[in-house]
């Protein structure tokens, strides 16, 4: 057996569960590796309230297999009709973490979205007195603006005004997707930091459209050009503690993937440290993998560091073509029947012998 390559336990800071059977499924994958989870809230019926985010936290813990230890970091649903109370309840509930921002229309279930960022400041003042940081989904919905271009242009005309006028709140920058993000992020504040999925870091956006559609590659924000997936990888590799892991693991049943409009989401929550482990090995740096999936995110957010730790090793295994999702659905994993390099202890039994 070659050399095990083992880390502090990580943390995923930003996934999407989903919630009733589905969890079954992803709560599973994301507990065998990581110890916390920030659980995006973006359900049918966004959850917008502390007893909401409560009821959701219970459905999450209920589905944790027995023997796994796993702490969903809950967060709020920022929406045009959120009130200073919500934030004060929330801000004093430690299951609540943080308050994530749509722009209304962005992306999957973000029609509750906020449609006026200026419209949020008093509330963004009220986080600030909590030390709760702000989740951005950094894309512009103007009509007129490339979809390739939504996240340039949003920190250009929402991000930077923001964090000019309050370089006091925290903001992570979700799942960066160019060398822009990656850039602005690296020369701002220390309030400011920024996660990458893994899906962001492997291809560009060849893999979503040449030699036919592939809509299982398809998530927002979209994947670019080449040198905005090089700037990334550059980015996460670093050693700067702004950049940290955050899969953006997002299921969609096959059928609304695979459909005439089909859903934005990759899940990567199956294999999602292994596929980091992939992405550090190939850049040289397998020795800032602990920092980016470990040590930053808890050090951002003002969290312990984990203490347990975990283990991979250099062993392929060939990714199942699709899990069941929900009661009758099935999704298909990133990587679907393809080899993938590394395998969790854990998952030991599933490689070649
Ligand atoms: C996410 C989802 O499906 O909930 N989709 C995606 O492509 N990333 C929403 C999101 O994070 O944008
Ligand atoms: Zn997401």
């Amino acid at each position: 057996m070659p050399q095990p390559l083992t880390l502090i336990q990580p943390d995923d800071w930003h996934l999407h569960l989903r919630d009733g059977a589905a969890l079954a499924t992803t709560v599973a994958h994301s507990a065998k590796q990581f110890a916390r989870a920030i659980v995006m809230p973006n359900l049918k019926i966004p959850i917008t309230t502390t007893e909401l985010a409560m009821a959701y936290r219970d459905r999450i813990l209920a589905a944790i297999p027995d023997g796994l230890a796993f702490s969903p970091l809950m967060t709020l649903y920022l929406t045009d009709d959120t009130s200073i109370e919500v934030i004060k309840r929330a801000g004093n509930n430690k299951h609540i973490v943080a308050l994530k921002l749509y722009p209304a229309g962005a992306t999957t279930h973000s029609a509750s979205g906020v449609t006026d960022i200026e419209c949020t400041y008093s509330i963004l003042e009220e986080m600030i007195e909590f030390d709760m940081p702000l989740l951005i989904h950094g894309e512009v919905t103007d009509p007129s603006i490339d979809v390739f271009d939504r996240e340039k242009i949003f920190i250009e005309r929402h991000l930077e005004p923001l964090t000019r006028r309050y370089p006091e709140l925290k903001i992570v920058l979700e799942h960066i997707t160019t060398r822009d993000a990656a850039e602005y992020v690296e020369e701002g504040g220390e309030t400011l930091a920024a996660t990458i999925t893994p899906h962001h870091l492997l291809l560009n956006r060849n893999a979503m459209l040449v030699g036919g559609i592939h809509p299982h590659h398809y998530c927002l924000p979209v994947l670019k050009r080449e040198v905005h997936r090089q700037a990334l990888v550059k980015a996460a590799t670093s050693g700067n503690p702004k950049f940290f892991l955050g899969t953006d693991s997002a299921p969609h049943d096959t059928s609304s993937k695979e459909s005439g409009c089909g859903c934005a989401g990759i899940y990567s929550a199956h294999a999602a440290l292994e596929l980091y482990t992939e992405i550090f090995e190939a850049a040289g740096a397998l020795d800032k993998l602990e920092g980016f999936a470990s040590f930053h995110g808890a050090d951002f957010y003002g969290l312990p560091r984990n203490k347990e730790s975990i283990s991979l090793v250099k062993r392929p295994w060939v990714c199942p073509e699709s899990y069941q999702f929900g009661d009758e659905g099935v999704l298909r994993p990133f990587r679907a029947g393809e080899a993938l390099d590394w395998t969790l202890y854990a998952n030991l039994h599933r490689t070649i012998q």
